[in-house]
């Protein structure tokens, strides 16, 4: 069902209390990857343009209720301001009368906020009493964190309950259009591309997406172990023993309901993972028992571009090989440019996933897709069907309440 969307709200004159996803990697204590600020934006402008006063909080990091300095959300406040051309106030925690204050005096057309939500262990816990507190630095409420949408925490489920209405920001409403229309109304051919390392994180999107894709193309290290149950030896390669037996499931559920899964035929081969080693392309059922395999061969790199350039709609989660070196990142490289191309020619193309994110970044095509989510497990939980705690508690459009 549709959410009320920040767009539906009177934002004039009013505190704007809006959960951010700003968990960003930092290095060196600055920002080292701004995406999830960038995308951001259009929300706390949109607040701004409407005369309203945005009143920002995240969670960065797992600091399971203890003040971890490295984790304050300063660097944060520091590149927000940049990027927004605003000044951007931080409060000294996510609650209390000090922060109370300063959210109060946040000058008009600044920005406020607040310390790292996960300072104070009744976030995870999602505390009603901390929820309640929150709640009473906002007039309004969005959530705008589809990243961490999958979390049932104060700031996600718990301020909902002390709001009359509850509102989606631009982001999620964009996130959750992309996302909701590739499982309910796809165009055809719908193609998936499944990669990452093993298999057990991906089973339940993998069943999934069965009864809604056209073809499902599987590559990463969880390919060795669909090999394994396929009888193959895979010499030194990723293999999870006790998932073969579900691979095998699935191999066979493939067939029963017809659905197209392609396996890698070929794959790159090494002694170890590491930049500058030698390299050889095996087929699958010849890979050598000293060997491991890092990446999708030559030929299913053509198979798999061949597929995805057809496609009219394609979602990819998780890299096709070891992306983080060069020669094992052929795979996800000749995929991507494919996805780019297809969506050149009209494809609807989505990314989701940290890793797939941030090689896509790395190869520089993030912006030729239609859509790179930026939730990691989010975007998985979604493609698994589930209900998302943080969009369940969003209010409900009334003229689609029939
Ligand atoms: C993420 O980066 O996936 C979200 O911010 C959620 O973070 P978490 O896994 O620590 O809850």
């Amino acid at each position: 069902m549709a959410k009320v969307s920040i767009t539906d709200l009177d934002l004039t004159d009013k505190r704007v209390l809006v959960r951010v996803d700003f968990n960003v990697p930092l290095e060196d204590g600055r920002v080292a990857d701004d995406t999830r600020l960038r995308a951001a934006l259009p929300t706390i402008r949109h607040i701004l343009d409407a005369g309203g006063k945005p009143v920002l909080m995240s969670h960065l990091g797992r600091p399971e209720g203890e003040v971890v300095p490295e984790l304050s959300l300063k660097p944060i406040a520091e590149a927000l301001q940049l990027l927004l051309g605003r000044a951007v106030v931080l409060a000294p925690d996510s609650v209390g009368e000090a922060t109370a204050v300063a959210v109060k005096r946040t000058p008009e057309g600044a920005v406020a906020l607040l310390e790292n939500l996960r300072f104070r262990a009744d976030e995870e816990a999602n505390a009603p009493g901390f929820a309640k507190q929150l709640s009473e630095l906002g007039d309004v409420y969005v959530n705008d964190a589809f990243g961490t949408a999958h979390r049932a925490h104060a700031s996600t489920e718990g301020v909902t309950h002390y709001f009359l209405e509850c509102a989606a920001g631009l982001l999620m409403q964009k996130e959750l259009d992309y996302l909701g229309a590739a499982l309910a109304d796809p165009a055809r051919p719908y193609v998936a591309i499944m990669g990452g390392a093993k298999i057990s994180g991906k089973i339940d999107i993998i069943e999934n997406l069965f009864s809604k894709v056209d073809t499902l193309l599987i590559g990463g290290g969880m390919a060795f172990t669909f090999f394994k149950a396929m009888g193959l030896e895979i010499g030194k390669s990723l293999l999870e023993e006790d998932r073969v037996e579900v691979a095998a499931e699935l191999l066979n559920r493939s067939e029963a309901e017809g659905v197209n899964l392609i396996l890698p035929v070929d794959t790159v081969v090494a002694s170890e993972m590491a930049e500058g080693v030698p390299v050889q392309i095996v087929p699958r059922d010849r890979i050598p028992a000293d060997m491991e395999g890092f990446d999708i061969g030559p030929e299913t790199r053509q198979r798999f571009s061949d597929v995805v350039l057809n496609a009219k709609t394609g979602v990819w989660n998780g890299p096709l090989g070891a992306c983080e070196i060069y020669s094992f990142s052929k795979g996800s490289r000749a995929v991507a440019n494919a996805l780019v191309a297809a969506t050149e020619q009209g494809a609807t193309t989505i990314v989701g996933g940290g890793e797939t994110a941030a090689a896509m970044a790395d190869f520089g095509v993030a912006k030729k897709l239609s859509h790179v989510s930026t939730g990691g497990g989010a975007s998985l939980a979604f493609l698994e069907g589930q209900t998302l705690p943080g969009v369940a508690a969003l209010s409900d459009r009334e003229d689609d309440e029939a």
